[in-house]
């Protein structure tokens, strides 16, 4: 093949590529489809880097090398090294490159432009576009990073007359990128990208650090957005796609979190809902008082070994222990006795979509013993027992029986219909939602205290000591 490419060899290419992210996108849905997404995703950027670099606009390699590589090696680094419960303060981290990059590539190509006399208005359009959605982006993202890595508090930080100032530097944004768009002036332009950084934090702060993934969607919403107005400033038509793909593909998922949480995306902007509640005191004089039954490892496992039926319902607390390869013994030690065995999963049990499918995919745990939620909650009648391993509200009844509860009307897994319940939790705090759990008070629900993979480790103990 000759260098540079063609022009229409290389649209061919970005073809190529846009169709593999599209397959990508589409094994991502599924746990077993997974690992093939990945790889075609791969695939995919692979076929757009090698007919970028291919193409006829690069000049030289030698600077595009030294980032390249500079890129990977970190690249590498973080991949091998990241916590799976640290997942969505990276993906936060990455989208802040994807703002500054659209904000940089913008001012470059304006610059590139106005010395070479090529400017119009579309363009400027464009670049003004790229520009602002970038830098709230970059920003933005910088505070999502910042809560959720713990470096700033992750309650909402609210004061008089916010939204009125978010308002206020929103619409002067808007004036100066229109301003700026119609003249070219310099001053519009820094003012412009000053302003749209600042309200990518002003937007942010209020936002209470549980919140925060569904703003992580939203923001990997607007990382869409800004590359695809990257790509019609470089007039790169897979940036585009991709940029299209990335921003649709967020806010859907935007959508679907809110609604599995049963909460307006305008409540999660501008609610301040959930903070990083840390209240404690000591758990069983609490359960005691409030009147919650607390029970030991020994008194689930003389229940479990018996059983038909046990649903394993693991929530956001099962990934903080990291109990997903004890749970995997459990359950064969339990299957060996002609216990069946089954993971109930909710739509958002834990901190990110899949976030329970992808733990006990790395348990090995296999796909067909995992459910979802409307396919399990016919069963929970007639189980015997359900073990909820650091899940909170995606069982908690006040969604279905308490009309004043900030959760009402969210879709639960209907954990309380089973003849025993217990609970592996640390104390009596609340979930994500904080609000208090019904289910904790119902005569067939027990409490067992401690670190959920401590407690499962016990579990497994007892059952490998031969039970009861
Ligand atoms: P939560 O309701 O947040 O409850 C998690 C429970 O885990 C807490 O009660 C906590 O109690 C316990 N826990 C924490 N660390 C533990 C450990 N080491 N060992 C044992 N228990 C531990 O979790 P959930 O039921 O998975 O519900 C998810 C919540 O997050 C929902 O409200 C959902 O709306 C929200 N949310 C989800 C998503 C997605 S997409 N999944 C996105 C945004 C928000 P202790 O502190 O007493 O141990």
């Amino acid at each position: 093949m000759e260098l540079p490419l063609s022009p229409t060899t290389q649209a061919l290419a970005y073809l190529v590529s846009a169709i593999l992210f599209i397959f990508a996108l589409k094994g991502l849905t599924h746990p077993a489809t997974a690992r093939r997404g990945n790889l075609f995703g791969m695939l995919g950027m692979a076929i757009a880097i090698g007919a970028t670099l291919a193409g006829a606009a690069v000049q030289g390699y030698w600077l595009i090398g030294f980032a390249g590589i500079i890129g990977a090696v970190i690249g590498i680094v973080v991949a091998l090294r990241i916590q799976m419960t640290a997942m969505p303060q990276l993906v936060a981290a990455l989208h802040s490159f994807v703002g500054m990059a659209a904000v940089l590539v913008a001012i470059g190509t304006f610059i590139n432009r106005a010395q070479a006399g090529t400017l119009n208005a579309v363009l400027m359009g464009e670049l003004s576009a790229g520009i602002v959605i970038g830098a709230i982006t970059f920003t933005g993202s910088v505070i999502a990073f910042a809560k959720l890595q713990g470096l700033m508090s992750g309650a909402p930080i609210k004061f008089l007359g916010q939204h009125a100032l978010n308002a206020l530097i929103a619409i002067t944004t808007i004036v100066l990128a229109v301003h700026f768009a119609s003249t070219g002036s310099w001053v519009s332009l820094v003012l412009m990208t000053l302003l749209a950084f600042a309200l990518g934090g002003t937007l942010i702060i209020p936002i209470g650090g549980a919140d925060m993934p569904v703003i992580i969607s939203m923001l990997n919403s607007y990382s869409g957005w800004a590359a695809a107005a990257t790509g019609f400033t470089l007039h790169n038509h897979l940036l585009i796609i991709v940029g299209a793909l990335v921003g649709f593909s967020g806010a859907i998922l935007s959508y679907i979190m809110c609604r599995a949480m049963n909460r307006s995306i305008i409540n999660v902007v501008f609610g301040g809902f959930g903070t990083d509640s840390s209240s404690s005191g000591s758990a069983g004089a609490v359960a005691a008082e409030k009147g919650v039954k607390s029970a030991s490892v020994e008194d689930a496992v003389y229940w479990m070994e018996d059983a038909n039926r046990v649903i394993v319902v693991p929530g956001y607390g099962m990934a903080v222990a990291q109990a997903q390869h004890a749970l995997k013994e459990m359950m064969e030690l339990l299957q060996a006795r002609d216990v069946d065995v089954t993971f109930a999963i909710h739509p958002v049990a834990g901190r990110m979509p899949g976030h329970m499918n992808v733990l006990l995919a790395e348990a090995d745990i296999p796909y067909d013993q995992v459910q979802e939620m409307d396919e399990i909650n016919p069963a929970f009648p007639s189980t015997d027992v359900v073990l909820v391993v650091g899940a909170n509200d995606v069982v908690n009844p006040a969604a279905k029986e308490d009309p004043t509860s900030p959760i009402y009307g969210m879709p639960i897994l209907d954990a309380g219909k089973a003849h025993q319940v217990y609970f592996l939790k640390r104390s009596m705090r609340p979930g994500y939602s904080g609000v208090d759990n019904l289910l904790f008070y119902k005569d067939n629900t027990s409490l067992i205290f401690g670190d959920a993979k401590d407690t499962i480790e016990g579990i497994v103990t007892s059952l490998k000591g031969g039970g009861h």
